[in-house]
């Protein structure tokens, strides 16, 4: 999938006003790109990406928040005057027929507990990110931040990639690193890893919102169209 080098863009302002107009629940005559987010718990992603759009630090529009089951991300999106939607089952299907509908330029998932089949990961590509709270490839699937803790590295961090049929495999966008000090519990740990989250995810969002990046041999990089 990754081999030839990929030119993407992922919003054109230029051409928002048409593409929108395809999807009238949510036509708009300025140039804001739509966003939707997935989630399966706390929502405190969720909650970093809408503040920043609410501190005018994010130029984009959260349409809807997906969840795929009650958790507390729901209670934060009705706070925060954002619809939720709790997935139906098959949960994919209804997945598949949000982003039909609404056509967002990103969908990103945060903290959203289940593996996207590959063919709608397929059709989407790449405009699907994860969020991972370990130095990928280390530590993939549940529970990284208690797996990094107990195994006892030094160096731990975040990993923000595109999502691919894999767990945790996509290629990778951004990973920021912080050293382990000796007197973190577990506790301190989870903190300092959800403050790196918090602080790069809304501006890895806004950088793919706003410019040109290329994929080979799933190297990612940023850069001009050709
Ligand atoms: C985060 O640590 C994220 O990296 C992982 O799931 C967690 C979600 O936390 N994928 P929250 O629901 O955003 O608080």
């Amino acid at each position: 999938m990754w081999g030839e080098r990929h030119m993407y863009r992922l919003f054109r302002p230029e051409l928002s006003d048409m593409n929108l107009s395809s999807s009238p629940t949510f036509s708009t005559s300025n140039s804001t790109p739509y966003i939707v987010v997935a989630a399966s718990g706390n929502g405190s992603n969720f909650q970093a990406i809408a503040d920043a759009i609410r501190d005018e630090k994010l130029h984009a529009k959260i349409a809807c928040l997906i969840v795929d089951k009650p958790c507390y991300a729901i209670e934060r999106a009705h706070m925060l005057g954002i619809e939720s939607i709790l997935l139906e089952r098959p949960w994919y299907k209804h997945f598949e027929e949000i982003i039909d509908r609404i056509e967002p330029a990103l969908i990103v998932l945060a903290g959203f507990m289940r593996i996207i089949p590959s063919h709608i990961v397929e059709r989407f590509f790449p405009k699907i990110i994860n969020i991972h709270p370990a130095l990928l490839p280390a530590f993939p699937g549940k529970d990284a931040i208690e797996q990094s803790f107990e195994y006892g590295v030094k160096i731990v961090g975040i990993t923000i990639h595109f999502v691919d049929s894999g767990v945790d495999t996509g290629p990778i966008i951004l990973q920021k690193a912080i050293e382990v000090k000796d007197n973190w519990n577990l506790e301190t740990l989870e903190n300092h890893i959800h403050e790196l989250e918090h602080r790069y995810y809304w501006q890895v969002i806004d950088m793919l919102l706003t410019r040109p990046f290329s994929i080979e041999n799933r190297k990612f990089k940023w850069g001009d169209e050709e």
